[in-house]
């Protein structure tokens, strides 16, 4: 019943594990912005994943701090949506022990980001690490959240999250909403590649391949005359043959607005030297006002703590709702 009465729900987070890229608003934060008028949105600094591999503590709260800024001058508009810090909604924790229980060994050793950072950090391979997918269970299930915009890559985390949530909607009854993931359609922007390795991902651990929010114009236009390319001189789109140029064109399209075929056209005949800084230029434009206005709000700390105080408060009031249902189901006694 409560379900059709209220808006739709939404939960996503980004780890505070390294700055945010290109990549991260183009395929997260752009669409997170879209979403924040129809739907009731709660987007989260997830720190408490971030240490599931060694942090250092002042960079990580100068990052988690970055990061909220850097959500507000992307355009998330704090009356409209919930900003808040993981860690400070103790629910997260709480939920997360409580599901761990409810969760098979076997699931957890099946997932493949687990396997992978396994491989990347096989001298501190931590149990949070390894039961990461559950508080990423919980930080979903708390809000009864129907939908969750994530990358490709978190689709079996998601799916994890169903299994658990209907596990225990089945031993208790109707408790948690069943939460889809919702992966921004495949094409322009949504997966922004390297630029100096067009193959793979851009990563916030790859400082050369990938651009950073923060990036001054001057890393930007050196970045982009870096970037790799074909020994073609045509600048068309071809994703097999041409990953480099085709990276390009899709940064340029999302960044501008301008269809494939606009793209191509405009370039006709002209070499990667004038597309590649044509390029870069459009991403500078981007992301100036983006970069001033984080910066600006940087110098206003009393300001960011009002607002992720404010998101804490209204993060704890739905999640706090929700464990309490939890507790008195599993048979604590309440508080
Ligand atoms: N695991 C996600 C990632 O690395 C981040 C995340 C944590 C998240 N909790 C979440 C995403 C809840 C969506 C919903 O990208």
């Amino acid at each position: 019943m409560e379900n059709q009465e209220r808006k739709k729900r939404i939960f996503s987070g980004i780890q505070p594990s390294g700055e945010l890229t290109l990549g991260s608003y183009m395929g997260a934060i752009k669409n997170w912005v879209a979403l924040q008028d129809e739907y009731e949105c709660f987007y989260c600094i997830v720190d408490m994943h971030a240490i599931t591999v060694r942090q250092n503590p002042a960079e990580l709260r100068r990052r988690a701090l970055e990061q909220l800024a850097q959500y507000l001058a992307c355009g998330l508009d704090p009356e409209k949506c919930v900003l808040f810090i993981q860690s400070h909604a103790p629910q997260h924790a709480e939920l997360g022990w409580i599901l761990g229980c409810y969760t098979q060994f076997g699931e957890l050793s099946r997932m493949t980001q687990f396997k992978q950072k396994a491989q990347q950090h096989q001298e501190n391979i931590t149990a949070g690490l390894f039961t990461y997918p559950v508080l990423m269970t919980a930080d979903i299930l708390l809000y009864q959240s129907d939908l969750v915009p994530v990358g490709e890559d978190q689709r079996q985390h998601v799916e994890l999250c169903r299994d658990i949530a209907q596990r225990f909607n089945g031993v208790y009854g109707p408790t948690f909403t069943l939460p889809e993931a919702f992966i921004p359609r495949t094409e322009q922007g949504a997966r922004v590649m390297s630029l100096g390795n067009p193959e793979n991902k851009m990563s916030k651990s790859d400082p050369d391949g990938c651009v950073y929010l923060m990036d001054k114009p001057e890393d930007i236009r050196r970045k982009f005359k870096r970037a790799v390319t074909d020994s073609e001189t045509a600048v068309r789109y071809d994703k097999e043959n041409k990953p480099g140029v085709s990276n390009l064109l899709t940064i340029y399209c999302a960044v501008t607005g301008k269809t494939m075929a606009e793209a191509e056209a405009e370039f006709a005949g002209q070499g990667y030297g004038v597309f590649k800084p044509a390029v870069g230029e459009a991403v500078i434009e981007l992301l100036r006002p983006i970069r001033e206005e984080a910066g600006r709000l940087m110098g206003d700390k009393a300001y960011l703590e009002g607002i992720y105080r404010e998101g804490a408060r209204r993060a704890q009031l739905v999640a706090g709702k929700t464990l309490s249902k939890v507790q008195r189901k599993v048979g604590f006694i309440a508080r």
